[in-house]
């Protein structure tokens, strides 16, 4: 069976998009893997990022969709589930940009969440890895991001509200790992998006002394290359100014693996 890895964090803007995009094209291109990405953030922002893309007349680019979409997952009866076949051979559940169904989701019955690891499941078996990425709030889309998952790792950005975010999202992540998946394993926390200022070495010693178990070694620091590779849609290793990135990402992805197993 796959590991299927989460990117959860109840906050917007730690990168959760931006690992997603990454982590896909990390274990595509460099190591071989059939991957499957779903999105489950109803702004679309890691689809159009992975999907194919057409070059509009003012030198803009489109994302083509096609295939089953997100919100889908999550009716009671799918009739057959259409994957997207993007670039690197990645697959994709996607949704388009802000979407209003998927968005609605949130007003549904708790059991509607687990809807989605029921129609995935039989699809689950042709790939090595699953990524999910999550949308930034605690709700049914969250849930059923983890019922599917077998891992979930948080990225978290510096601040001095750092903590307070990541105590709350640990208590609702073994909230939901008690209640409908008892094999949730926790990957830890990954610190991305850093700076040396003051108020982030800070915010770091305190997240350390926190919860020392759950902080990987390795962090991503403030690399504007990274925003550049996630808006193009390509790997950071590919941008000729991205290696101290590229670097950086690969770094916390081996560590990752390494915790998956
Ligand atoms: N390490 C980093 N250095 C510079 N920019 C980053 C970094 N990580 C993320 N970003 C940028 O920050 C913004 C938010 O990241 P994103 O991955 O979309 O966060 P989330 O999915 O958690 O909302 C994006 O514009 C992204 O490109
Ligand atoms: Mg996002």
């Amino acid at each position: 069976m796959p590991k299927v890895i989460s990117y959860a964090n109840q906050k917007g803007g730690v990168g959760k998009s931006s690992l997603c995009v990454q982590t896909a094209f990390y274990l595509a291109v460099k190591k071989k893997k059939k991957v499957l990405v779903i999105d489950m953030d109803a702004q679309g922002n890691t689809s159009s990022r992975i999907a194919n893309r057409i070059q509009n007349e003012d030198g803009s680019f489109d994302p083509v969709f096609y295939g089953t979409k997100t919100a889908e997952l999550f009716k009671d009866e799918v009739s057959n589930i259409v994957v997207m076949n993007c670039p690197f051979g990645i697959d994709l559940i996607h949704s388009p940009s802000n979407d209003p169904d998927l968005f609605e989701v949130e007003s549904s019955e708790l059991e509607t969440a687990l809807n989605p690891r029921k129609h995935v499941a039989p699809l689950l078996e042709n790939y090595d890895y699953v990524i999910v990425d999550c949308p930034p709030s605690l709700g049914r889309k969250l849930l059923a991001a983890l019922t599917i998952a077998t891992h979930v790792a948080f990225p978290v950005k510096l601040s001095g509200f750092a903590i307070d975010g990541v105590e709350g999202l640990i208590e609702s992540i073994l909230g939901v790992r008690e209640a409908f998946n008892s094999n949730l394993e926790i990957l830890g926390i990954i610190i991305n998006d850093m700076d040396r200022s003051v108020n982030h070495e800070r915010s770091l010693k305190a997240l350390q002394d926190a919860v020392p178990e759950l902080m990987f070694k390795n962090k991503i620091m403030h690399r504007p290359p990274l925003d550049t590779a996630v808006s193009d849609g390509v790997p950071i290793w590919d941008l000729r100014y991205g290696h101290v990135a590229a670097k950086e990402v690969e770094a916390v992805l081996e560590e990752m693996l390494e915790k998956v197993g």
